[in-house]
């Protein structure tokens, strides 16, 4: 019999076809919906590979497709596609007006989808995704990893950005071991998933505030995870997107390879520029890296790096392991 879960996926697979057609074979489509992919610099070949559409304006008009086509208004409604207003007679679509990111599984069904504006909005979410399904757990998917898996083991390392676009404009520009936790912070699932591929992960993230804040939060979760990690925020107002595209693929390969830092010259970096002279915030910031330390589940690994603070700050390491025992103590 066929399960809810089979008409989840099911009606998942219709959209994603019903918003290609739209961006293909329509008018509106081309002339919004495509022009809005150049405007962006992407090639029609990677818009293809990763099976973006358009969301017309019209604001029912994937809910009556699905509804002349035999889909019922529980399966439009639990799959998050439709909303049924209580003042409406009628169905509307979720998204509307917005070019379509279909998010994918391991395998590549689909799950959900990310929906962006066309035009930034301060009013207007800029994306909207699909809400936790049966199909759907946003916190154990990675968005691209269908895609960049083989890239991942090959190159044993895997490159983690922050948005959609990232993911697609590197792997236009031909670095393909990258993933996207796509504006939910990384979880311990997702880690897992990584895991299966390589134990190794470089952090892309923007270099904005939220960027610093997201890079942080990721560090102690993935060494939490026994990963390696290493970090490197772009120049303030760059992303992995607008970056990948200003420069030639072996640039951006070198530049990654060359200014990723390990953690704890990451962390310091950052710390230290906010500390200054002050005494009392460089002694804050050394415990903010120890803190880091002590979610390395590997005890070799955690001396190792408890000798690189010692040398950078030129303590003894015996204070530190005792540090490092107060921090376990607190994070108990
Ligand atoms: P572009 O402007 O299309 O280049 O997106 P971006 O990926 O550079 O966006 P940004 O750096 O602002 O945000 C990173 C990621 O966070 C995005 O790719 C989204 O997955 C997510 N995100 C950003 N804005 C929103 C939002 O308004 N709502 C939700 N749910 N997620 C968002
Ligand atoms: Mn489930
Ligand atoms: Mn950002
Ligand atoms: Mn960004
Ligand atoms: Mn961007």
């Amino acid at each position: 019999a066929q399960t809810e879960r089979d008409l989840l996926y099911k009606i998942h697979e219709v959209a994603n076809t019903f918003f290609q057609e739209q961006l293909y074979d329509t008018e509106e489509g081309r002339n919004v919906g495509l022009a809005y992919f150049r405007e962006r610099e992407l090639k029609d070949s990677i818009v293809r590979k990763f099976q973006l559409g358009y969301s017309p304006e019209q604001k029912d008009a994937f809910t009556e497709y699905a509804l002349e086509k035999g889909y019922s208004k529980e399966i439009l409604l639990s799959s998050g596609l439709s909303i049924f207003p209580d003042n409406t007679p009628g169905g509307i679509d979720r998204f509307r007006e917005r070019v379509i990111f279909p998010i994918q599984s391991f395998s590549g069904r689909v799950l959900g989808f990310g929906a962006r504006l066309l035009r930034n909005n301060v009013k207007t979410a800029k994306y909207l995704n699909s809400p936790e399904t049966e199909i759907y757990h946003k916190s154990a998917v990675l968005y691209g990893l269908n895609h960049s898996k083989q890239a991942i083991s090959k190159n044993n390392l895997c490159l983690l950005v922050e948005g959609y676009m990232d993911v697609i404009a590197m792997h236009q520009a031909g670095i393909e071991n990258v993933v996207s936790s796509s504006g939910t912070a990384l979880t311990t699932a997702q880690i897992k998933l990584i895991k299966r591929l390589t134990e190794n992960v470089t952090i892309l993230f923007d270099g904005d505030a939220a960027g610093i804040k997201a890079s942080f939060r990721s560090i102690d979760l993935l060494l939490a995870e026994g990963m390696n990690i290493r970090v490197l925020l772009f120049p303030d107002g760059d992303d992995p997107d607008s970056f990948a595209r200003k420069h030639p693929q072996q640039y951006v390969e070198q530049f990654i390879r060359n200014e990723a830092k390990d953690f704890i010259a990451f962390k310091s970096e950052i710390l230290l520029k906010d500390a200054g002279n002050d005494t009392i915030k460089k002694a804050e910031a050394i415990r903010d890296i120890v803190k880091s330390v002590s979610f390395v589940t590997n005890a070799l690994k955690q001396e190792v790096y408890l000798k690189e603070i010692s040398g950078k700050f030129r303590l003894s390491e015996q204070s530190l392991f005792n540090e490092l025992g107060l921090q376990k103590q607190v994070s108990q």
